[in-house]
């Protein structure tokens, strides 16, 4: 079990997970806290002045020794990724974030810490396996081989949860591995290229309804179905996977909640009180056609599963994000969007 006497530190905590997690450990009274990301700290989603936070980039073996450095756990949630809209287009990028897995790996062995979690994705599951447009595509672990993962992202994190293995069988790094489902909630990306569907049509929902648009756009038809997960269960599910002792191997962190595009789009509407014409764009990246989280293994092993309805985690984003947007929207002008920036 994790006790709140020991030092933790959150890589990727200026990002969306990341800063919720940071909050959530200083609640529960962790006492020394490190969090650590790239991006200067105004730019973090959440800072938090009781943690320790450094800007670093963990590209760099040094930077991920000066990180992990006296620290009992590393929660490794740094990567250089977004929605389809940005993994599709920067495969490259993408790939480039295997170095701070690998790196945090090394920097862990050198300085004999304790636990490692990392973040993978329901991206590294194979393609061939995701080709129906259906609700029922549960993915289950062990469909990950043969490996047919997403390009460029869905690689990089199939082979970092490989070395996380790797370094646990032979350098007996108690490594964890969960793969989230697409995660969702409050202070996360809306716009600027890395969001994903949930915020993303939040955002065109209410700059419809701010504007009195009465249209938005939908990538593909609308068919295609995920799951989504709400940001709270992810933490819980952070938390059981880290602390288990009797499973190391990559499991399933998701909702089981699927739906079509179509009807995320419609639960946002209805939580706006507005029904919007939808313009369909074929052309724009779209991903697999269908995934759901199989969940027999989480609940084999913790009893549990990610478990907040999907109207309701949606609710909780819809409202944030409305309170960003609302106010550049009081004068009548359309904003200026802020730009995803590749780091
Ligand atoms: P995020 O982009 O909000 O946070 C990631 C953070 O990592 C960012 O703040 C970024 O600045 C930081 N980072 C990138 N490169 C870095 C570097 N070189 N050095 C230090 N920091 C760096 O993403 P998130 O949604 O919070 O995701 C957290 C983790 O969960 C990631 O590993 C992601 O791949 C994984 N994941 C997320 C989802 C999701 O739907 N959000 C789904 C599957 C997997
Ligand atoms: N981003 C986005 N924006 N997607 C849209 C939009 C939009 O405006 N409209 C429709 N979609 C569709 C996409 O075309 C895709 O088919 C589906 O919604 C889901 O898109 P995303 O939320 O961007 O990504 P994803 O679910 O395919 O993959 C995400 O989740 C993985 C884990 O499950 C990504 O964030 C991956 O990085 C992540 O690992």
């Amino acid at each position: 079990m994790l006790n709140t006497n020991q030092s933790v530190v959150v890589a990727g905590g200026g990002g969306f997970i990341g800063g919720h997690l940071v909050a959530d450990l200083l609640r529960k009274g962790f006492k020394k806290v490190r969090c650590v990301d790239v991006k200067p700290v105004e730019k973090w989603y959440q800072v938090h002045k009781e943690a320790d936070n450094i800007v670093a980039d963990l590209n760099l073996l040094d930077e991920c020794r000066r990180t992990v450095k006296g620290t009992d756990v590393v929660i490794n949630l740094a990567c250089n990724m977004g929605g389809m809209g940005f993994i599709e287009n920067n495969k490259g990028l993408c790939m480039i974030s295997v170095l701070i897995n690998t790196h945090l790996l090394m920097a862990a062995r050198e300085l004999g810490n304790q636990r490692f979690f990392y973040a993978s994705s329901a991206c590294v599951y194979n393609g061939d396996k995701q080709k129906d447009k259906s609700t029922s595509v549960f993915l289950k672990e062990e469909d990950a081989y043969p490996a047919l993962p997403e390009d460029g992202y869905g690689w990089e994190k199939l082979f970092s949860e490989r070395m996380c293995r790797h370094f646990r069988e032979d350098y007996k790094i108690n490594t964890r591995v969960a793969r989230f489902h697409n995660v969702y909630g409050p202070s996360g990306t809306f716009e600027g290229g890395r969001e994903k569907a949930p915020a993303a049509m939040c955002r065109k929902v209410i700059e419809a309804k701010l504007t009195g648009k009465h249209e938005i756009e939908i990538w593909g038809d609308g068919q295609q179905t995920r799951s989504f997960m709400y940001v709270d269960d992810c933490l819980k599910g952070i938390y059981k996977i880290t602390e288990s002792d009797t499973w190391w191997d990559p499991i399933n962190l998701g909702s089981s909640e699927g739906v079509t595009i179509n009807q995320l789009a419609s639960v946002v509407e209805d939580i706006a009180g507005v029904k919007l014409k939808r313009n369909y764009n074929l052309d724009a990246p779209k991903g697999v056609n269908g995934r759901n989280s199989d969940n027999a293994l989480i609940q084999k092993v913790f009893g549990w599963e990610p478990d907040t309805k999907l109207r309701d985690g949606m609710e909780k984003t819809y409202k944030w994000i409305y309170d960003q947007m609302a106010p550049r929207y009081a004068g009548g002008k359309k904003p200026a969007m802020a730009m995803a920036g590749a780091h």
